[in-house]
């Protein structure tokens, strides 16, 4: 065995003392007598799943000023994150088989950490063809950044069922655009009110009454009618760390503004108790990296969206420790289910066969993010001065590519199958 690592293993629903043998990127054997060429021990630290982020926005190609697969990725891997999913509201929208190949070929050699792409949907987009190209399909119901939108029904359902047929799972920013307000909009207050949760609950219950036989993942569930409005759909809910985590008082003017908005501590306590219930199956960081310039705008004119790749993760493991959530509720949200929800059969799970992408976690050291000490480009964090925990180190394939939150190896992200 070329590498034996040893610590406080996640396997198979608990956390026991043993060893992880890894042999070409791959864990071959679990148990506590394994020997190698080299061996690792890592004490009383946790070895948990690499994280799988299954919603960021790197703006390569197109907007690499303000991010691009290279600073993005790393500050993934600084995470803890080792597996990405980029959604294509790219400058050019990424809704062909052929963009997505473009695409391909211009971030593929910059990535840190392995990546799929998603396909978005749109009313030409060569579906069947794109499906083996991408990790998932994404579609817009609501207007926000970018100009990939489709509301009406019966394009919705006919895509769909056509998205059925390849058994790809389709990612859905579901805010119907026919209820959200237009016209100008001058605080977070009024932001909210032309978003309301009537908007993402109208979504989800179109979705459910077409029964078009698609897997759908629900993104970035922000509300208390929203998540109720999920039961017995049989569709996935994904969310994001801002919506649980923060809510309307949190005011930086443009700062604050993403879409579905912030809203009240009554959707934040919903969210919470949904997380600890199993009815947040994916945690998504929906990373949009908006520069300060743009946020500093009129509130009107900034666009919405926050960073959140080098973030989401340690600040859900601070929740951990601070005993908000248990550890089963991390690596099913980080790792786990989004694996499952997107058919990544060798990730998200420490056992035999799968890829040995990893996180080392110590407990013990809780620490304040600071945007001057991350990777991405994006220069500011709605989040600074929070509690967070960061990994020791991060494994992608059996080679640690990020070590006490310094860069440890040669560039090596593959685009997942
Ligand atoms: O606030 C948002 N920003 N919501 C989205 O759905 C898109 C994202 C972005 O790409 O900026
Ligand atoms: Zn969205
Ligand atoms: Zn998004």
């Amino acid at each position: 065995m070329d590498l034996v690592i040893e610590g406080r293993v996640y396997f198979r629903g608990s956390l026991t003392r043993t060893r992880i043998g890894i042999e070409d990127g791959k864990i071959t054997a679990i148990g506590r007598n394994l020997r190698g060429d080299e061996l690792v021990d890592h004490g009383d630290r946790l070895l948990l799943p690499g994280a799988i982020d299954p919603h960021v926005h790197f703006r390569d190609p197109g907007q690499e000023a303000k991010e691009d697969f290279s600073t993005g990725t790393l500050a993934a891997a600084h995470a803890g994150v080792t597996t990405i999913l980029d959604m294509p509201n790219n400058l050019r929208p990424v809704i062909t088989s052929a963009q997505v190949a473009d695409k391909r070929e211009t971030v593929s050699s910059r990535a840190w950490v392995d990546f799929g792409l998603f396909g978005g949907l749109s009313r030409f987009s060569d579906i069947e063809r794109m499906a083996d190209d991408v990790a998932g399909f994404k579609l817009y119901m609501g207007s926000t950044t970018g100009n990939l939108l489709e509301n009406d029904d019966r394009w919705i359902d006919a895509m769909l069922r056509r998205v059925a047929t390849t058994g790809r799972t389709v990612s859905v920013h579901a805010e119907d655009d026919a209820i959200l307000a237009k016209g100008p909009e001058l605080d977070m207050e009024e932001h909210e009110l032309h978003r309301p949760p009537e908007a993402e609950v109208s979504a989800i219950r179109r979705l459910a009454a077409m029964g078009t036989g698609a897997r759908v993942n629900i993104c970035h569930l922000s509300s208390a009618e929203g998540l109720a409005a999920m039961d017995g759909t049989g569709f996935t809910a994904e969310f994001t760390a801002h919506h649980l985590m923060l809510d309307s008082r949190f005011d930086r003017k443009g700062y604050s503004k993403v879409n579905p908005p912030l809203r009240t501590m009554r959707h934040r306590e919903a969210l919470m108790d949904g997380l600890k219930a199993g009815k947040l199956h994916i945690l998504g960081s929906d990373h949009a990296p908006h520069t300060p310039a743009e946020k500093e705008k009129r509130f009107d004119e900034a666009p919405s969206g926050m960073p959140g790749v080098e973030t989401s993760v340690p600040l859900l493991m601070g929740l951990v420790k601070h005993e908000f959530i248990d550890l089963h509720t991390f690596v099913a949200v980080t790792s786990l289910n989004p694996a499952s929800v997107f058919g990544l059969r060798n990730k998200g799970a420490i056992e035999v066969g799968m890829d040995a992408d990893l996180m080392v976690i110590d407990p013990k050291r809780m620490a304040r993010i600071d945007a001057k000490h991350l990777y991405s480009k994006c220069p500011w964090t709605p989040f600074e001065g929070w509690d967070a925990i960061y990994p020791v180190a991060t494994i992608l394939r059996g080679t640690m590519i990020m070590e006490d939150e310094n860069v440890a190896s040669a560039r090596q992200g593959q685009e997942v199958h």
